[in-house]
């Protein structure tokens, strides 16, 4: 059985039709990758999967429940966790203390290990713990945000983006990291402009076009697929 499976889910914004009747599974342990070009309706899945924007019909099944529509912070119990696009960490706070905003809603004798675990995966945010995330450089603060994530121990990680605007030498560090995420057990649904790199890290993955989904396969194979080479190589 699917981890997380969307079925028919519609989404609209007024009158723009941002997701048309999408279909897309997720299984337990996989590395899951969305491609499409701006505007395709990314970000729009992400946010309605955590409830952060309607879903007009269809269903979105977690773990076997029906969570369409359900409310964030009832989401994010049941084990989803967005680390959204452009990052979003607090600025003036210190390191440390966006990774325990990202723990807030876990029992508190866990947290220290949470933080051990975030620490272990990421060091380099440990030798920063005390700086203000606001003066870490862009490959930096999306580790932070992928840390603060995973401090609220997810069972499933919603990914958007995050090599945006960064170096490739530090998107290889990202999918690395993703990697290891995936071996601790976390299962990852992840957002791409950048299908390529994206693609080698992962197992499937959907093509979103202007809401719908237009292709899905396995990632090898899109890798070597002349019509997705076209379409989306063009960007690294
Ligand atoms: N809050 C909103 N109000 C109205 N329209 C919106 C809103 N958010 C997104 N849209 C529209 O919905 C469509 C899908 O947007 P979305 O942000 O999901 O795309 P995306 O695939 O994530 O794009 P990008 O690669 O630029 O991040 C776009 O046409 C966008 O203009
Ligand atoms: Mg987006």
């Amino acid at each position: 059985m699917a981890l997380l499976k969307l079925e028919d889910v519609t989404v609209d914004y007024g009158s723009i039709h941002a997701l048309k009747k999408i279909n897309m599974e997720v299984d337990g342990g996989e590395i899951i990758t969305l491609i499409g070009a701006n505007g395709a309706g990314k970000s729009t899945t992400m946010k309605t999967i955590m409830g952060l924007v309607p879903c007009k019909s269809g269903k979105i099944i977690f773990d076997g429940m029906d969570i369409t529509n359900w409310e964030t912070k009832k989401v994010v119990q049941s084990g989803i966790i967005l680390s959204p696009e452009g990052r979003q960490v607090f600025p003036r706070y210190s390191v440390k203390d966006n990774l325990y905003l990202g723990a807030y809603l876990r029992p508190k004798q866990e947290i220290s290990d949470s933080l051990e675990m975030v620490y272990h995966l990421l060091p380099k945010l440990k030798e920063r713990e005390s700086q203000m995330a606001g003066s870490l450089s862009g490959g930096e603060q999306q580790m932070l945000a992928i840390g603060r994530a995973m401090m609220a121990k997810p069972r499933m990680l919603l990914l958007d983006e995050p090599s945006l605007g960064l170096a490739p030498l530090i998107i290889n560090e990202i999918f690395g990291m993703i990697d290891e995420i995936r071996t601790l057990g976390t299962t990852i649904l992840l957002v791409e402009q950048n299908a390529r790199i994206a693609l080698k890290h992962s197992d499937r993955a959907y093509v979103l076009e202007t809401g719908t989904i237009v292709l899905s396969d396995k990632a090898e194979d899109m890798l070597q697929s002349d019509e997705v080479q076209k379409a989306y190589f063009g960007v690294l």
